[in-house]
């Protein structure tokens, strides 16, 4: 009979990945469902990107690379970090690895030990806490709260700092909530880390180009330079280049990380896809006129999920910053009974209820660490977006 390994035995697959799965056996059954699970942008690959990789075939780049990446790709990862972020990296200083999650993965199973903690501030996106328990670590849970916009505050940090403590876990813009760090507010949680000099900070910046409003990004290394030196900052193509299935994705961090980093991946996975890792160049180093114009778009899109969603009875609809989620509490119809006749416990019973009654999709809030709320991806037409936040108006009004 088989058996899940111990270490599998501490993760549960991802809720996200859970609610596409069964969005689309409902479709298969017949069921008008819409969509609001997604985690990429409903947008083609660019076409200089494209034409790059077609290139790199033609020109026989199919064999293995570099471990960590292509030269080549380094140097575009520097000059982007020096161009967009004021960071001075060297290519010794960069790891590709085949997509963000991979990055994530390989710097947690290259530096924890079993009891090592990571301080993950909640709401997160589904596959930290999971990645940290696969890797051997701990990972200590922060709430923050609506109220602070979804943003960890110095004291909730302090709070959670142990004598374990091996890393904190930065994301912004964040998967599920939107929330991005202004640069007084990463200022503040630097202050904290001063004081903690054996405490690592892991910045997830995928969605770094998605903010909105004239937010100006700025990354913790670059806030407080003396966090350099146990700063590793991570990106990827995925997201702002619409690249997801490309898996690429890569981080800037002190050498010896970086080299453990290799080591897991020499044992594992090897290179990137040598392919794709042409691809990143040109999307790095080519026009970033792409940019801008989806950004705008995605703006429009959270303009227009924010109001609806605030017409809904029951709902309060928060507006984030950036990336292509909101984060909306359904505090207000906990308790209160759906269409179906079923009360609706908590977030999980509420998503359930709106896809089964209105086939609408979206993502319970537990999953990603913070209750009573859900996640909408705005990643859709706004004809679907409409759609969609219609049929959860219609039933929030139905909800008794
Ligand atoms: C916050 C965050 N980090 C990392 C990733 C992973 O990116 P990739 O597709 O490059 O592995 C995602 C993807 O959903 C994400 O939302």
């Amino acid at each position: 009979m088989f058996t899940e390994s111990t270490a599998l035995r501490r993760v549960k697959p991802s809720a996200t990945l859970a609610a596409t799965d069964k969005a689309r056996e409902l479709a298969r059954q017949g069921k008008n469902i819409i969509s609001l699970s997604v985690g990429e942008p409903d947008f083609d690959t660019p076409e200089n990107v494209k034409q790059a990789a077609i290139k790199a075939i033609v020109d026989g780049k199919t064999k293995y690379t570099n471990t960590d990446g292509i030269l080549e790709l380094k140097q575009a990862v520097c000059a982007k970090f020096e161009r967009e972020n004021g960071l001075t990296y060297k290519p010794s200083q960069i790891n590709v690895s085949p997509g963000g999650k991979a990055v994530l993965f390989n710097a947690f199973t290259a530096s924890l030990s079993p009891g090592d903690e990571v301080v993950i501030p909640a709401p997160y996106w589904v596959s930290y806490p999971d990645m940290v328990l696969l890797a051997g670590g701990e990972p200590v849970i922060a709430a923050t709260s609506m109220k602070n916009g979804f943003k960890l505050k110095p004291a909730e940090l302090e709070a959670a700092i142990t004598p374990r403590t091996r890393w904190l876990l930065l994301n912004s813009p964040s998967n599920p909530s939107g929330a991005a760090y202004t640069r007084s507010e990463l200022r503040a949680l630097a202050d904290v880390l001063l004081r903690y000099p054996d405490i690592w900070v892991l910045t997830d910046d995928m969605y770094e180009h998605l903010v909105f409003d004239d937010f100006e990004f700025t990354t913790i290394a670059q806030v407080e330079p003396a966090l350099y030196e146990r700063t590793l900052t991570m990106n990827g193509v995925s997201k702002a280049y619409a690249m997801t299935g490309w898996r690429i994705g890569y981080a800037g961090g002190p050498e010896p990380l970086i080299k453990a980093m290799e080591k897991v991946m020499s044992q594992t996975t090897s290179n990137a896809c040598s392919i794709s890792q042409w691809a990143a160049v040109e999307a790095l180093n080519g026009t970033q006129d792409f940019i801008k114009p989806h950004a705008k778009l995605f703006q429009e899109r959270r303009d227009l999920v924010v109001s609806m969603l605030n017409q809904a009875r029951g709902l309060h609809c928060p507006t984030p910053e950036g990336a292509f989620y909101v984060y909306p509490s359904c505090e207000g119809l906990i308790g209160k009974k759906s269409p179906s006749g079923r009360t609706i416990r908590n977030d999980e019973d509420f998503v359930l209820e709106l896809l089964e009654v209105e086939g609408a999709n979206a993502v319970y809030g537990a999953a990603f660490g913070l209750s009573p709320f859900f996640r909408v991806s705005y990643a859709a037409s706004t004809e679907r977006l409409e759609d969609a936040c219609s049929r959860i108006q219609r039933f929030c009004a139905n909800v008794r």
